[in-house]
């Protein structure tokens, strides 16, 4: 039967190993505000679902009135949820965008970046293969300040390690492993990356990835 991805995030009810992540996820983003210069936290979320790993986040974190964010989602029902949660946690409202556009696509982050924290959670599994995954990582240049913190998730399948690939395509991209964590059930892997090398302007009408995944397939 198909599903959405809207009904892909049920899963958080009851996936042990996506509770797990989301838990990783949201304690990453805090170190990230922890250690990110004074003044304003630019923040970007590609394909964010309900942002539920920011909204959870922010509001216990003393530099949470610092945050600019941008989370973007091509789901209608899961930008429409998130905006529900967003207007009840002023004054986050103020400050988080829930944009419902195509996250591959430049014209998405217009205004938003160079930003000094970027998530790409959810993203990795649904690419092609690894020169994919090379090509969006090689493209964080035009998202990310240097310096920046870059927030990933990758499940593994069938006991395949396929996080030891990005970790390993990060590491010849020349990014700094912060942490990394794999979630108690031990097949989903958890990173939190530092980006050194010089920003790129962000060019228009371009496509920083090709998200080809399905919800069907995806856990
Ligand atoms: C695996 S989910 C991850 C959601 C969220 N980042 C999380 O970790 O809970 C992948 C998300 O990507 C979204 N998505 C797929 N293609 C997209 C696109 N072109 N632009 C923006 N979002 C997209 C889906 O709707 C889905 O919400």
């Amino acid at each position: 039967m198909s599903k959405t991805w809207f009904e892909w995030h049920d899963l958080y009810e009851t996936d042990a190993r996506l509770q797990q992540r989301l838990a990783i996820v949201r304690e990453y983003i805090s170190t990230s505000l922890t250690h990110s210069p004074p003044g304003v936290i630019q923040l970007v979320s590609a394909c964010a679902g309900d942002g539920r790993d920011v909204l959870g986040a922010l509001p216990s974190h003393p530099r949470a009135k610092d945050v600019q964010a941008r989370l973007v989602e091509l789901n209608p029902q899961l930008v429409e949820r998130g905006r529900i949660t967003l207007e009840s946690t002023p004054p986050f409202n103020q400050q988080i965008e829930l944009v419902n556009g195509d996250a591959t696509s430049s014209n998405a982050y217009i205004g938003a970046v160079p930003a000094d924290v970027v998530l790409v959670c959810g993203i990795f599994g649904n690419l092609a293969d690894e020169v994919a995954l090379r090509q969006l990582i090689g493209n964080l240049k035009f998202l990310a300040k240097s310096g920046a913190f870059v927030l990933w998730t990758r499940g593994h399948t069938q006991g395949v390690a396929y996080s030891e690939v990005v970790r390993q395509q990060f590491r010849e991209a020349n990014f700094e492993e912060v942490d990394f964590r794999l979630t108690a059930t031990g097949d989903m892997g958890v990173g939190l990356h530092r980006f050194w090398g010089e920003t790129a302007p962000l060019p228009e009408n371009y496509t920083l990835f090709v998200f080809s995944g399905t919800p069907e397939k995806a856990r």
